[in-house]
């Protein structure tokens, strides 16, 4: 394999605004200055494995514009190669970002060329698809353009899925995930109404009979529960003060994928992505706030739910 992960997705500049509070339909409350920071949940991705040491690749679509030249300039920074970025059709898909003071953070996504990586433009993209250990994807692309991904898998690699946003998946997609990654919010739009449970054990084991080869529930500040054949198993978190959120996501599954592609089991490569996402929301924006992996390394340890601390 030329690459241990490709990612297929998004691309956005993140404009980014720090409130106290989120204001209701019709108000309008003032925010702090605005930070423009490079984004995307798939750039996110490749970034981040990329900085953790990954040989990475992105294919994506940005436009002709400034700001498809920030998210290239990010990726070549953090060592990801951007051979697969597509450039044009329409403006580089932004996404407006406000952050509370919890560091929660609420986001509207504008596609623009995301919207236009197309299944021909997967198709051509083959080659690099079939070099790649892992190929992981998100949903901020046309859903169709994930499907055609992994019709060119190669032979002994894995997919990885976060279907965020999240919508209902064809079956196609449900059975090439190994994992399909989802939070409390993706995993009950994906089940549906009656399909879930109460307990994110129970949205676990409901997912993984929908087809995937292993299902991972992440849970915030709580962790993760990681679910296959093997069984269900709580996966600890590491306790930080959050900072801002924002990718903290994107960089657990970028991790997670990682470190599957490098022969760890699921619960090994889940525990190591919580400490990669924990180290992520302890500093602003996405991409600029993801660690090497020796900054992996100096944190603290684990801390089982309940536990001390
Ligand atoms: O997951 C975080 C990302 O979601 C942000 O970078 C933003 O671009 C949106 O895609
Ligand atoms: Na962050």
């Amino acid at each position: 394999y030329d690459y241990d992960l490709l990612v297929v997705g998004s691309a956005n500049a993140d404009l980014v605004i720090g409130v106290e509070r989120r204001p209701a339909a019709g108000e309008t409350v003032l925010g702090s200055d605005l930070a423009v920071h490079p984004g995307g949940k798939g750039a996110n991705q490749a970034v981040a494995a990329a900085r953790l040491g990954a040989r990475t690749a992105l294919l994506a679509r940005v436009g002709d514009d400034a700001h498809g030249r920030l998210l290239l300039d990010s990726l070549r920074a953090a060592g990801a190669d951007p051979a697969g970025v597509l450039a044009g059709g329409a403006p580089t898909g932004v996404a407006l970002i406000t952050v509370d003071p919890s560091g929660d953070n609420s986001i509207v996504v504008s596609p623009g060329a995301n919207g236009r990586l197309t299944p021909d433009d997967v198709r051509a993209a083959a080659p690099l698809i079939g070099s790649a250990r892992v190929v992981s994807a998100q949903l901020e692309i046309p859903l169709e353009s994930v499907v055609e991904a992994v019709r060119h898998l190669a032979p002994g690699s894995r997919f990885v899925l976060n279907p965020s946003p999240p919508r209902p998946l064809p079956q196609e997609l449900l059975d090439a995930c190994d994992p399909l990654i989802v939070n409390e919010h993706e995993a009950k739009v994906i089940l549906g109404e009656d399909g879930a449970g109460d307990a994110p054990e129970d949205w676990a084991r409901a997912l993984l009979a929908r087809g995937p080869r292993s299902v991972v529930v992440t849970l915030g500040g709580e962790g993760a529960l990681v679910a296959s054949a093997q069984g269900v198993s709580r996966v600890p978190s590491v306790r930080v003060d959050a900072v801002d959120t924002t990718g903290a996501g994107d960089a657990f599954t970028a991790a997670l994928a990682w470190r599957l592609g490098a022969g760890a089991s699921l619960p090994e490569a889940a525990a190591y992505a919580a400490r990669v996402g924990a180290a992520a929301v302890t500093r602003r924006g996405a991409q600029e706030s993801y660690p090497t992996a020796a900054e992996v390394d100096a944190l603290g340890p684990a801390v089982a739910r309940g536990g001390s601390r």
